[in-house]
């Protein structure tokens, strides 16, 4: 997967890209990175890149035109030469603004991103940027959550890996992100692992029976049980089995 990100601060990326797992990802060639300064697309002796709302209010605004200009190289500079030509607005490829006005980032955007060949992430900065970018440029606005950053450079950071950790491959465990937390529709039970007695708390009984029916049955029931205490929004719309809402009624019930 490729993924080109525009942002005024590109110096911000690398620390927590080229390590662990995302830095694995890229030595494999299994991700692609491409970091693009907004600056360097803006023109005039002072490159500027912001200037203060029409209508006036307090903050600045970024520049239509070095962000067109950007998206417009990074574009046809992408083609290799057999492949397809690829247009703004293109399903093939995403260009995600990230901005506190978008459409919440869960577990199952992360997925859908992931079926993506390439994505292209815009970091918002100051106030905000240009309608017009909005209108006629990006194709899907995405929030990290009800917050407020000083830009869209961390929510892309998070993308990127809640993203490139879905690749086939990136993972060592061809299956250790589907039973992930949100993967499955709800929260995951309690871990344990040596030492079997720790200051006296013990790990559970059933982990170490070696019973792998129990354990499948006893994890499952842990997750509905976090599920339950922390979010149980999250019941309205997780997969459940005849078992697992038997469970939850005796939960429910103050039986277990
Ligand atoms: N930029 C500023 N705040 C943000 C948020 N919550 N999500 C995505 N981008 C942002």
């Amino acid at each position: 997967m490729h993924i080109d990100i525009l942002t005024l601060f590109p110096e911000m990326f690398p620390g927590y890209l080229n390590e662990s797992i995302l830095k694995r990802a890229q030595a494999a060639g299994l991700l692609h990175i491409g970091l693009h300064n907004l600056r360097n697309y803006a023109t005039g002796k002072h490159r500027i890149t912001d200037e203060p709302p029409y209508g006036g209010g307090g903050g600045m605004v970024l520049k239509p035109e070095p962000i067109f200009t950007a998206v417009e190289t990074i574009i046809a500079n992408l083609q290799s030469p057999k492949e397809e030509r690829l247009e703004i607005g293109d399903w093939r490829l995403p260009i995600i603004l990230l901005t506190p006005q978008g459409r919440p980032f869960t577990q199952k955007v992360a997925q859908e991103l992931a079926q993506h060949e390439r994505l292209l992430l815009l970091c918002g900065r100051y106030e905000g940027v240009d309608e017009r970018v909005r209108q006629h440029l990006v194709t899907d606005e995405i929030s990290i959550g009800d917050f407020v950053l000083t830009g869209g450079e961390l929510a892309a950071m998070v993308i990127v890996d809640a993203v490139a950790r879905l690749i086939p491959g990136v993972l060592g465990a061809e299956d250790a992100a589907e039973e992930d937390s949100h993967a499955t529709g709800l929260l995951e039970g309690p871990h344990y692992t040596r030492p079997e007695t720790f200051r006296s708390w013990s790990v559970p009984e059933v982990l170490r029976s070696g019973h792998a029916a129990n354990i499948i049955r006893w994890r499952r029931e842990q997750a509905l049980r976090r599920t339950w205490q922390r979010r149980p929004d999250l019941l309205l719309t997780a997969e459940l089995s005849e078992e697992d809402r038997w469970f939850l009624g005796k939960l429910a019930a103050g039986e277990r």
